[in-house]
């Protein structure tokens, strides 16, 4: 197959390289092209444009694949944790038994917070949604550590650099939860797993020892693994973004989390949930909500179908979907809205409209029903997105930075005034 792409503008025609990456997607790098041509290229969105070449993550959106560093997502939702995902996604390789005690035992040292950071909490108005509170601390967190800022320094300081953002991050998030609901803070339990750990800063108390439920633990590593990372995704092209002005990565993962909040992205979740909810409150009429969805003069979409790169089932919302039904037959939990979103899946994939545009639920569409059972609440969705995210933004912009990629700076087709000479106001 050729190596070159030929485009043909006016009496000239220009050879452009083409890129093949290892599971065969083939890319034309316009690397040139404007200075050859004085053309660039539109793709509003960036439907179809890549922005880097990277090692981590591969997705096959029309077979519905998924893989971190040539791991499929379905082995390791099945058998890693989500520690063992993250150092894997960092470090590019699944660790010894000693990297990975290592790992955890650096990450587990460094989750206290500097006790300012409560005068931060205590600073917002009651019902601040988590996700402002979450992006604004971790951002905060470049005060705490002003040393930590240059991401040229030594890989060592760049690893705890790393390593504190994760520990500290799932106590923000705890915190702030905390914080929304007037119970004390509970401080970290270094002898506790990660996820063990931000259960009982989540839910425990001082009144009593936490014992952590294992279906829970089990479901919440599994949860994280899912979201731990989705290559070129609007937050994690944020996040590379940003750290390709040389901005510190608590800047970059903050900005990271700014654009995971959007309901398009990853604050899905949680409109999901809403909206089962209000079908739920609205009779549980399925096919009521689904001809909405299809009505063009209705803005009602069905929160948590449809991908941008998925044009078969996400892989996470199939594992998620039969780690639903387990979570809460273990639990107990009987959960009405579980029913109601199968009815709308099974509804949507037999109906013409979304087959026609290979709309089928996404990682969101059944993850809220699981922190839901686990007794997470509704607005702190978005906020276990971002936990989980976290090693994959951390991931990539370590990619960016290690790979010396220029500055992000896209281009633009400029459609306003002509120039035009300026009017004094008495004459306007
Ligand atoms: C995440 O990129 C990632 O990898 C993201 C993510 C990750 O892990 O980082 O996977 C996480 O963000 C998952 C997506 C969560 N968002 C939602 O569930 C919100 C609902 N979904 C949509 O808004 C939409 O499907 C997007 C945003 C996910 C994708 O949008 P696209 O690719 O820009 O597609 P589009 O909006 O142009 O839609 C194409 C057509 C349109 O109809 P027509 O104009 O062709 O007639 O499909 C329709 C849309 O109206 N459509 C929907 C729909 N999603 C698309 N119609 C009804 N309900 C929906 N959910």
């Amino acid at each position: 197959m050729s190596q070159f792409a030929e485009i043909q503008y006016g009496d000239k025609s220009y050879k452009l390289p083409v890129i093949v990456g290892t599971e065969n997607e083939a890319a034309i790098d316009i690397s040139k092209l404007r200075d050859e041509s004085g053309l660039i290229t539109l793709d509003i969105g960036y439907k179809n444009t890549g922005a880097t070449k990277s090692a981590i993550t591969f997705i096959d959106g029309d077979e519905g694949i998924l893989s971190y560093r040539g791991y499929s997502i379905e082995q390791l939702a099945e058998n890693s944790t989500f520690m063992e995902v993250s150092y894997l996604l960092i470090n590019g390789e699944l660790p010894t038994a000693a990297q990975l005690e290592s790992f955890n035992y650096s990450i587990s040292r460094r989750t206290l917070v500097h006790e300012n950071i409560k005068k931060f909490l205590d600073a917002y108005p009651g019902g601040t949604h988590p996700m402002g509170v979450l992006m604004c601390t971790v951002a905060s967190l470049s005060s705490f550590y002003p040393n930590s800022l240059n991401p040229n320094r030594s890989s060592e300081e760049v690893d705890r650099t790393i390593h504190r953002l994760i520990a500290k991050m799932g106590t923000i998030a705890a915190w702030t939860y905390k914080k929304s609901t007037g119970h004390p803070y509970m401080y970290p339990n270094n002898k506790l797993d990660y996820v063990s750990n931000f259960l009982q800063m989540m839910f425990g108390h001082r009144t009593e020892e936490y014992v952590p439920d294992p279906v829970v633990v089990d479901a919440l590593n599994k949860l994280l693994i899912l979201h731990a990372d989705h290559e070129q995704n609007c937050s994690t092209s944020t996040v590379r973004i940003v750290g390709s002005s040389h901005a510190n990565i608590y800047a970059s993962v903050s900005a990271g989390i700014g654009a995971l909040w959007g309901p398009l992205h990853g604050g899905a979740n949680q409109a999901v949930i809403e909206m089962l909810e209000q079908i739920k409150a609205d009779g549980g009429d399925a096919m009521k909500y689904i001809n909405k969805a299809k009505d063009k003069n209705d803005p009602f979409r069905l929160m948590g179908f449809g991908h941008r790169v998925y044009k078969n089932f996400d892989p996470r919302a199939k594992i998620i979907k039969v780690a639903c039904d387990q979570v809460l037959n273990k639990l107990g939990i009987n959960d009405p809205i579980l029913d109601i979103a199968k009815q709308l899946e099974t509804v949507a994939l037999s109906d013409p409209y979304f087959i026609e545009r290979k709309l089928y639920p996404n990682v969101d569409f059944y993850s809220g029903i699981i922190y839901r059972a686990i007794g997470i609440p509704t607005d702190m969705f978005t906020v276990m997105f971002a936990l989980g995210r976290l090693p994959g933004w951390i991931a990539q912009w370590k990619e960016m930075r290690e790979g010396n990629e220029p500055i992000g700076r896209p281009r633009q087709v400029y459609i306003g005034h002509p120039a035009r000479e300026y009017v004094p106001i008495t004459k306007r």
